[in-house]
């Protein structure tokens, strides 16, 4: 979701927090600001756009003080008087946020006297802040957000202090120090081109960073120390390689996650839980049905995966002595956030499968499992989903005692099927129709859904995701000649009711693409179109299912001339509820 990039130190600002912002793009946004602390006059002189940050080039504000914005409306549309940063009446403040102040319009209503601009919630900081200052830019931070209810992140500059405050409290926000120059961002990828130590920030904490120190406080304003973190990637894992977009790149990374996933260690886990909770969103949650097939299927143990925003306010029957577990590549995620923090509440033990280091789900999880993705910029999912996919592989053989056969080679599997399908002709075929349909069963059940999930996400062409035995409960209604079905069936233990299922959506003039098992020749009966994986034990199906599912969303994508990496209303990371 939003982004937020900050700097003072001895160089201009301006062009670092452009920078800054081009690297945030991918979390989603629909406007952009910069405000600049001017060298000259110390007044604060803002840049906003509507759209693309692009636009913030053809002004330049000169300062080595300054911060910037990508905002995801929330509160109010992209408008410029809602981009971010926000002044206070005096303009002598400007004020970054992320998150969501429940309480704004309270606030806004006990402010009799000022002059709100924006329909955000975001402008209230800016005039709490300018109530509460009385010389020390810190302490009215401070007082503010003892009065806020809500989440943030905030990053806060007054023309007559060379410093930015900086305050959290559910939001990510991490510090990067650097050499006479100190930076703060949303998250690492837009620090790393200037530093790799950094300091994430917990709730409730607040930064005072100034050209060459940074001094963290908590909420009553006393000193605490923070250790540094150095971060272990640099700029070429932000870069496309070569690839057109982020997400091709991604997708065919995915033998090498998959090999570098199966090398971690995995902690010790007790074999004898009662129930296992799996809560996350969006793909991790498909990930998370995949864990609950194979888990009960190996372990015997009962896994429920639901996703993180039911199960926050479902009351769950959960206790000490079951494992909840979050997964989430951005480990960033509210809903999941709040899932985890209610499973604590409870005394279940808590298992965190998360790609982003130090991210805040991580940090609040008893143990971690960190997957090897490394960082994913296109907003659809695809080399996170194969690695949570993996530790889930291993996790079911850690607590069933027994070794999956064929996952040592599954990297390989992944390759082949990235080599070999003519997904073009294919995405070529289908590429202007309105709605498709995806079937699978059984542990390809969750791959319906996710195949579903990508291509409506990136294509925006309607797609539905559903067991394909609930075809003959209602969506088979929907069956025409222009209303394609993906069926994923592989030659596995269900592969002659997905043939059933295939026949009525014939017999109904449908089209088919099905997904098969190389060597199938009965398929092409049925299919219109085959996409083959190779034969591999039954288990591994849903991680070789969904790679020509992930192509055939991007090349249908692609034709469509869509923004794939950051297709429209999304956001990468979903920080708010
Ligand atoms: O960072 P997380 O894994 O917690 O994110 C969860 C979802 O927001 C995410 O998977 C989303 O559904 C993707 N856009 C799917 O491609």
């Amino acid at each position: 979701m939003c982004g937020i990039i900050g700097y003072i130190g001895h160089k201009q600002a301006y062009d670092i927090l452009l920078e800054g912002l081009k690297r945030l793009e991918y979390r989603g946004y629909d406007s952009a600001g910069i405000a600049v602390q001017d060298s000259k006059s110390h007044k604060i002189e803002l840049n906003k756009a509507v759209g693309h940050v692009e636009k913030l080039k053809k002004k330049e504000l000169k300062g080595t003080i300054g911060l910037g914005h990508t905002r995801w409306a929330t509160h109010g549309k992209p408008t410029l008087e809602n981009a971010h940063p926000h002044l206070d009446c005096s303009g002598d403040i400007a004020v970054v946020h992320n998150g969501i102040i429940e309480n704004f319009l309270e606030i806004k209503d006990s402010l009799k006297n000022h002059k709100f601009v924006s329909d955000t919630d975001s402008e209230v900081v800016a005039h709490l802040i300018e109530k509460n200052y009385s010389g020390d830019l810190r302490q009215a931070v401070i007082d503010s957000i003892n009065e806020l209810y809500g989440t943030y992140a905030l990053c806060v500059m007054h023309k007559d202090h060379d410093e930015i405050v900086v305050a959290r409290n559910g939001s990510p926000i991490v510090i990067g120090i650097g050499d006479n120059e100190n930076l703060v961002a949303s998250d690492v990828s837009a620090l790393v081109e200037h530093t790799k130590r950094v300091i994430y920030l917990d709730d409730l904490e607040i930064a005072v960073l100034k050209k060459d120190s940074v001094e963290i406080f908590d909420k009553n304003g006393k000193r605490i120390d923070k250790k540094e973190t150095v971060i272990d990637w640099d700029l070429t894992h932000a870069e496309k390689a070569g690839y057109k977009h982020f997400m091709l790149k991604e997708i065919n990374e995915q033998p090498d996650v998959i090999r570098n996933t199966l090398n971690v260690e995995l902690p010790e886990i007790k074999k004898d839980y009662k129930n296992i909770f799996i809560a996350a969103c969006g793909t991790a949650w498909h990930a998370g049905l995949v864990g609950k097939y194979i888990i009960e299927k190996q372990a015997r143990i009962p896994v429920h995966a639901e996703t993180a925003s039911e199960f926050r306010y479902s009351n769950p029957i959960i206790g000490k002595d079951d494992l909840f577990i979050a997964i989430s590549q951005s480990g960033e995620t509210a809903d999941t956030l709040a899932a985890l923090r209610l499973a604590k509440e409870n005394g279940a033990k808590t298992l965190g499968i998360i790609n982003v280091m130090n991210s805040t789900i991580a940090r609040e999880c008893d143990d971690v499992i960190y997957t090897r993705a490394g960082i994913e910029i296109g907003v659809a999912s695809t080399k996170a989903y194969t690695s949570q996919l993996i530790v889930l592989y291993m996790l079911a053989e850690q607590l069933s005692g027994e070794s999956i056969e064929g996952l040592e080679n599954v990297a390989s599997n992944v390759q082949e099927v990235l080599e070999k399908n003519h997904i073009s002709d294919v995405a070529k075929k289908y590429f202007r129709v309105y709605n498709f349909l995806f079937i699978g069963r059984n542990l390809n059940f969750p791959t319906a859904l996710e195949g579903a999930l990508k291509l409506k996400e990136i294509s925006y062409i309607h797609a539905e995701g559903y067991a394909a035995g609930e075809m003959k409960h209602g969506p088979i209604a929907l069956v025409t000649d222009q209303v394609p079905t993906v069926a994923i069936a592989p030659k596995d233990s269900v592969y002659s009711k997905m043939v059933s299922n295939m026949q009525e959506i014939k017999a109904r003039n449908g089209r088919i693409i099905a997904v098969a098992t190389e060597g199938d020749k009965q398929i092409t009966q049925y299919a219109d179109d085959v996409l083959y994986i190779p034969n591999v034990n039954e288990l591994l199906t849903p991680l070789l299912t969904v790679i020509p599912l992930q192509l055939l969303a991007y090349k249908i994508a692609e034709m469509r001339d869509c923004d794939v990496d950051k297709p429209r209303n999304l956001a990468k990371s979903v920080t708010v509820e």
